[in-house]
């Protein structure tokens, strides 16, 4: 749910008459209950390059939530210093610093109080004490708060020359290796949307524009940023853009003209109408930024073959990303499920994933034809021989092949398909809905902080069992 905290709703009951530093008894129901608190602290610990450790300024048990990791002691105290932007008490209190404009809005409703601190002269007048969130519609509003807060300390303390610099994986040309590199934030243009990036993942598309493979397919306009999936809240909005506004929470698939900006980066501009959906509640963002360009792509590939109940269907490549959506897919729509995977911990995935059968791809014609001796009805080509998966193919079967390869045997009755993802938001919505509602699984093997994407690449390119996800 988003939070417009330009006109909050309004806090039920009488403010607190503590700053939550003091517990007195009398007030005891205005703190936050431990679950409450619990994951207040564990949305601020996921907010991206945020530390947290005990505070040096307020009560021991308040928790700090800075921007980077302390070299040494932690003296800094309160944004607009680059590093501690605010703390929670044990409490449930938050001590914040806040966007101006929110401020007044944020009193008003009966959320805020100026802090103590901020009366002093050397201090701004945006720290504020924002009460405790005491139930799941106040933690809501808490999570907003603290999220403004985080934008504003991040957005601002990183600046060179006035440009707000972003950090970002990006490389300098053809054959040039990824590497840590600080960009400026990119701009929403008209019907555009910037967006404070959380998570990406590894496709296989990324290996594509890392080694050069795309030069002549796409535009390359150095440095280019590397990721294709995105997951994030939206930091900003173009002219023109309707039915979005910042800290609402989107992902998707970067689908630039150009290759140049993608989503191993703090922040990306995307397109608004292309590309882009809201994350519905109960889909976190680590998730969202894996399923975009994969799960995209296979159910852009099931659609294709349209298996019906009882039909059997092979997919050669159900290990990976797009395979492991793939087979989900498949099964939901009761076929009976060939997946390739060596045997052991790979073939317990994909018959976990609801795969009836896993056949090993070093003895594929041999597996799959005991199972289906007159082969089967429709096979999904993600990875090995297209020629050899065809042939599995009963006369009249449907092929959809995502590395886009078309058999071309005259006599043979086969409808093949190359399967370029579109991830139109109707696309993106349905798998997103999908999540939640328990149909499909997204089976992150790995997270890897955003420094370390070229380790995910490498252990992306060496084989990985499902996805490999980025978090920013
Ligand atoms: N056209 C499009 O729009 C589109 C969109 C998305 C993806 N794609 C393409 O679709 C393919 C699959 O994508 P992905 O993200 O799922 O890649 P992936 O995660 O690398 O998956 C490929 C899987 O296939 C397995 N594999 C390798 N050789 C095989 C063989 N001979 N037979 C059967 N399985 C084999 C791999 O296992 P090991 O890791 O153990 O080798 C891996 O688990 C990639 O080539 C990707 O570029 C195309």
């Amino acid at each position: 749910m988003s939070i417009d905290l330009t006109d909050p709703p309004l806090r039920s009951g009488p403010r607190p008459r503590t700053t939550g530093r003091e517990i007195p008894h009398d007030q005891l129901d205005q703190f936050s209950p431990p679950h409450i608190r619990d994951a207040l602290v564990a949305d601020a610990q996921a907010l991206a390059g945020v530390f947290t450790g005990p505070s040096q300024v307020s009560e021991p048990a308040s928790l700090a939530l800075r921007l980077h990791e302390p070299a040494g002691p932690w003296a800094a105290f309160l944004h607009p210093s680059p590093d501690e932007f605010g703390h929670i008490h044990r409490s449930g209190f938050l001590h914040l610093t806040v966007p101006v404009p929110l401020i007044e809005p944020l009193q008003r409703a009966g959320w805020i109080e100026p802090h103590p601190i901020s009366r002093r002269p050397e201090w701004p007048d945006t720290i504020v004490m924002l009460y405790a969130p005491r139930d799941e519609a106040e933690l809501a509003v808490a999570r907003a708060v603290l999220r403004s807060s985080w934008r504003q300390a991040t957005a601002s303390s990183a600046t060179e020359n006035g440009v707000i610099i972003m950090r970002a994986m990006a490389f300098t040309d053809f054959g040039a290796d990824l590497a840590a590199t600080d960009l400026p934030v990119p701009e929403a243009g008209p019907g555009e949307v910037l967006v404070r990036v959380l998570a990406s993942s590894v496709n296989g598309f990324d290996l594509g524009v890392l080694n050069g493979y795309l030069k002549g397919v796409y535009d390359y306009d150095f440095p280019v940023v590397l990721g294709k999936d995105f997951a994030g809240t939206v930091a900003a909005v173009g002219d023109d853009v309707t039915g979005l506004t910042p800290g609402e929470d989107v992902f998707g698939v970067v689908m630039r003209p150009t290759l140049g900006q993608g989503g191993y980066a703090e922040y990306v501009v995307v397109s608004r109408q292309y590309g882009l959906a809201k994350i519905p509640d109960g889909l976190d963002h680590t998730r969202a930024g894996v399923l975009g360009l994969a799960g995209t792509a296979a159910l852009n590939a099931i659609d294709a073959v349209a298996p019906a109940p009882g039909e059997t269907v092979l997919i050669s490549g159900a290990t990976g990303g797009v395979g492991a959506f793939a087979v989900q897919l498949a099964a939901a729509r009761g076929a009976r499920v060939i997946a390739t995977a060596r045997p052991g911990a790979e073939a317990a995935f994909v018959t976990g994933l609801g795969a009836t059968w896993a056949v090993d791809h070093t003895d594929l014609p041999a597996q799959v034809r005991a199972i289906t001796p007159d082969g089967v009805d429709a096979a999904l080509h993600l990875a090995g021989d297209g020629p050899a998966v065809a042939a599995l193919l009963a006369n009249g079967g449907r092929l959809a092949s995502t590395l886009h390869y078309l058999p071309d045997e005259p006599g043979r009755d086969i409808k093949a398909t190359a399967v370029m993802a579109d991830p139109s938001p109707a696309t993106l919505a349905r798998l997103a809905a999908d999540v939640v509602e328990g149909r499909l699984r997204v089976p992150v093997a790995r997270t890897y902080p955003l420094a370390e994407t070229p380790r995910a690449i490498a252990d992306f390119t060496a084989g990985a069992v499902g996805k490999l996800a980025v978090t920013i």
